[in-house]
């Protein structure tokens, strides 16, 4: 980033001014460095939610919101999600380059290598009732990895840091598919290394001990793509929750398990499961869809159109039209039951109402990645609470990728945001007898 040119700040109050310096991204708005801000002012920025912030600098991810352009290390999303493969797209994110073919090859294998669990961390999904979340019980199994991998890693390592990553990658699908097993009474499934990264997490989710299982290579190609188009997405709320987390030093297992936490919300990957209910009930209540459209738009209610607006895109999400397509190409190609076919309608019909909507256009909310991925998940046969643990399998190289970058970078410092303060101040103690 350059940094010849500068902005310039005066305080109305003093009269005194103070030079900040302008950074020119690569590409995205110019960035303002207010680090020395109230060493010269006195005065600290007002940001709730990070509408104009850049909380660190980054080569991994590139977003233009008004554009609707998403690209990994420079690659467009549509060319990767054609072209290339979800574990190509892991190398390309963690290294900053596409692999060469054995390259490529070395990291598969690698990947493959690490599916399997230590046994002992298959006890610890006893510890959990039966109708727990699996989201719920991936934030506990993925923490618990800090245990198992604590004490022979050194964070400051660069190849300690890839082991990390090569390990959370594999073992994801395997953690993923346990939870799954777990809350539905099922015997878990181990890995089979001669299948490819996403046929091995459905063999795991949908074999049985006493039947053979192949897992359909329709499904599996859909899945690896869904996977691509969810594996980084720049600074959002679990990817920075991975990073204030690791910006203490502490253990990146630990760290990633914040990112599954912050992932949850459904005003976050949440949102996927979120939209399937929300399609299910309008279908089942019978009134018309402008009634759901009026409800999102009435402020004195909570209910909002699940699926719709981005803090970042004010145009069509990239990822949601790609995977419009993939969602109308499955349903086709795997005669979907007409209850599947319904929700695409009603999503479908959905989006149209919306997007012809005065209150809707204006404000430039538009389908996000999450509007049409439930319904692919449901055709997939994945359960409603699967949904949101597939997109932190997904997401989870975007997390360490985006640790290790942090931990590289000569500027990162230990995140330590501050505050408005506006409550009471200088009070007296009151004694209990006397209040
Ligand atoms: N339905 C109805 N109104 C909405 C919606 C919606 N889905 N989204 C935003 N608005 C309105 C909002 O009420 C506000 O109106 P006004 O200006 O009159 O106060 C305006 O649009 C701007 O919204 P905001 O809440 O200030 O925007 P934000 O950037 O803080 O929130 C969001 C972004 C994604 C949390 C929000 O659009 C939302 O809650 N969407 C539904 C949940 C969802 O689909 N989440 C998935 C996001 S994409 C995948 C991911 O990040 O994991």
């Amino acid at each position: 980033m350059s940094t010849e040119e500068t902005v310039t700040i005066i305080d109305d109050a003093t009269g005194k001014e103070v030079k900040l310096p302008l950074y020119t991204p690569t590409a995205g708005p110019k960035v303002i460095d207010i680090g020395k801000l109230y060493k010269e002012l006195g005065y600290f920025t007002y940001d709730p939610g990070f509408m104009s912030t850049a909380s660190c600098s980054s080569a991994i991810t590139f977003l233009d919101g008004d554009e609707g352009v998403l690209q990994y290390r420079g690659y467009p999303i549509d060319q990767l999600a054609e072209q290339s493969s979800y574990l190509e797209v892991c190398f390309l994110l963690l290294t900053n380059r596409l692999p060469k073919k054995e390259e490529l090859e070395e990291f598969v294998s690698t990947v493959t290598n690490h599916t399997m669990l230590h046994e002992a961390m298959i006890r610890f999904f006893s510890g959990f009732r039966r109708d727990a979340h699996p989201m719920a019980i991936m934030v506990g199994v993925v923490g618990a990895l800090a245990a198992f991998y604590h004490d022979h890693m050194d964070i400051h390592n660069e190849e300690h840091r890839m082991i990390t990553a090569h390990r959370l990658v594999a073992k994801m699908p395997t953690i993923a598919a346990m939870s799954y097993r777990y809350a539905n009474g099922k015997p878990f499934v181990y890995p089979k290394n001669h299948l490819s990264y996403t046929e091995n997490f459905l063999y795991m989710m949908f074999s049985m001990p006493s039947e053979d299982y192949t897992p359909d290579p329709l499904l599996a190609k859909a899945l690896d793509l869904i996977m691509i188009l969810h594996a980084d997405h720049e600074q959002n709320a679990s990817t920075s929750t991975v990073r204030l987390a690791g910006s203490s030093d502490a253990n990146p297992f630990a760290a990633v398990a914040s990112g599954i936490a912050a992932l949850w919300g459904p005003a976050h990957g949440g949102a996927n499961e979120a939209v399937v209910r929300m399609l299910i009930d309008i279908n089942e209540s019978g009134k018309p869809l402008q009634a759901f459209v009026d409800r999102a738009k009435d402020k004195s209610d909570s209910f909002r159109l699940m699926g719709f607006g981005h803090r970042v895109y004010k145009n069509y999400d990239p990822r949601a039209k790609l995977i419009r397509e993939i969602c109308h190409q499955l349903l086709n190609d795997m005669e979907a039951t007409g209850e599947q076919q319904k929700l695409l309608e009603t999503a479908m019909a959905l989006e149209k109402v919306a997007l012809e909507d005065e209150y809707f256009v204006q404000r430039n909310l538009y389908p996000n990645v999450d509007f049409y991925s439930g319904i692919i998940f449901l055709a997939m046969g994945i359960p409603m609470n699967m949904f949101t643990v597939i997109f932190a399998m997904a997401r989870t190289i975007g997390w360490i990728s985006q640790w290790n970058e942090m931990m590289t970078d000569s500027e990162a410092k230990i995140g330590r945001p501050r505050q408005l303060y506006n409550g009471a101040i200088d009070l007296d103690y009151v004694p209990i007898d006397k209040r």
